[in-house]
């Protein structure tokens, strides 16, 4: 039994904001820097009150009705997010109530900007085992939360937003082969090291990174997980139809489809229109290139994600 995907959708909150928009905020920053170190040029960001549910509700509504499904029959709904509603109940069980499914099992997975392929290979291995049905599988996130806007060189390069799939079982293809791994000790290079503890916040609740560990170690794995689900499925890299990779910066994207001879016409890109989205970035790009047309029935897509943790997970799919 294959988990096939039946319908896309996707939610950005407002209007694009430009890299000058964040210099005229006061930020040390200009448009030439952030362009060539990173290819973005705006992103969104969601009015303070705005929260991952709402994002991710309206992303879920979006590839629900392109599915043709209500979500009274999904019997999985699972969410990627690192900036979830509150610390709980999951944004999985605001997005269901909210939609109105009553029984389906609901989580979030945290893999940070790996949470989407993570989710949607925990959702494949459900779909594949035969004990459920049709899953919603949603990245949400309002990183501009976590965002030190005193830190230029972290705070220009994220933004808000939200993407959703529907699976459904099916015996023909249907995602193919899904991977996912970790590296623990590497959990410095880019992290929130905060908590709430006794209505305080103890530590630093804001997003840290070393970019220049996080860029060589997304370059390596992003092509070693590539080949890895590419083998899996008897499939050669060069002959994917696209590559949709974590969407962070545009010199990582572009060496990764180097090393898999991808050229750039097969690649979808997003980061210069919404930056990193984190678990949002590889479903919203997925959305973009379905609904324009690029990505096509029987069309092999290789989606790939790399984040904090370190984390690092892809899905071969046919679409
Ligand atoms: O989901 C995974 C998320 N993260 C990533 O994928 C990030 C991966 N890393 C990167 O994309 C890059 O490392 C960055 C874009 C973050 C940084 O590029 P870099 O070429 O590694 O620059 P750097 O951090 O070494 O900074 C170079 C200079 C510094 O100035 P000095 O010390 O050389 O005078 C920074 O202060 O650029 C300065 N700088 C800025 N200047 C203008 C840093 N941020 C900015 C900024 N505007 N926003």
């Amino acid at each position: 039994m294959y988990a096939r995907v039946i319908g896309t959708g996707s939610f950005l909150p407002g209007n694009p904001v430009s890299n000058n928009d964040l210099a005229a905020r006061g930020i040390d920053t200009n448009d030439e820097w952030i362009v060539t170190r990173t290819g973005i040029r705006s992103r969104y960001l969601a009015e303070s009150g705005t929260n991952s549910s709402e994002l991710g509700l309206i992303a879920a509504q979006r590839a629900l009705a392109m599915a043709g499904v209500a979500a009274a029959e999904l019997d999985l709904i699972i969410v990627a997010t690192s900036t979830p509603d509150f610390i709980f109940p999951s944004t999985a069980c605001l997005i269901q109530g909210r939609l109105g499914n009553k029984g389906a099992a609901a989580f979030d997975v945290q893999a940070v900007c790996s949470g989407f392929t993570y989710a949607l290979g925990i959702a494949e291995k459900f779909i594949a085992s035969g004990s459920h049905k049709k899953a919603l599988v949603i990245g949400a996130e309002v990183f501009s939360r976590i965002l030190d806007w005193n830190d230029r060189g972290t705070c220009v390069l994220f933004g808000d937003g939200a993407g959703a799939v529907v699976l459904e079982a099916a015996e023909r293809p249907g995602i193919l082969a899904t991977a996912m791994h970790a590296d623990g000790s590497q959990n410095g290079i880019l992290n929130v090291p905060g908590q709430v503890c006794g209505g305080q916040v103890t530590g630093d609740p804001f997003l840290r990174m070393d970019g220049q560990a996080v860029f060589k170690f997304a370059v390596r794995v992003l092509a070693e997980i590539a080949e890895e689900v590419c083998a899996k499925s008897g499939i050669k890299a060069a002959d994917v139809d696209w590559l949709i990779p974590h969407q962070a910066n545009i010199r990582i994207i572009d060496a990764t489809g180097k090393k898999l001879g991808i050229e750039r016409e097969r690649v979808i890109v997003t980061v210069d229109r919404h930056g990193n989205t984190s678990a949002a970035s590889v479903p919203l790009a997925l959305d973009e290139a379905v609904r324009d047309g690029r990505i096509q029935r029987g069309h092999k897509v290789l989606l790939e994600g790399v984040g904090g943790g370190f984390t690092w997970g892809a899905a071969l799919l046919e679409f």
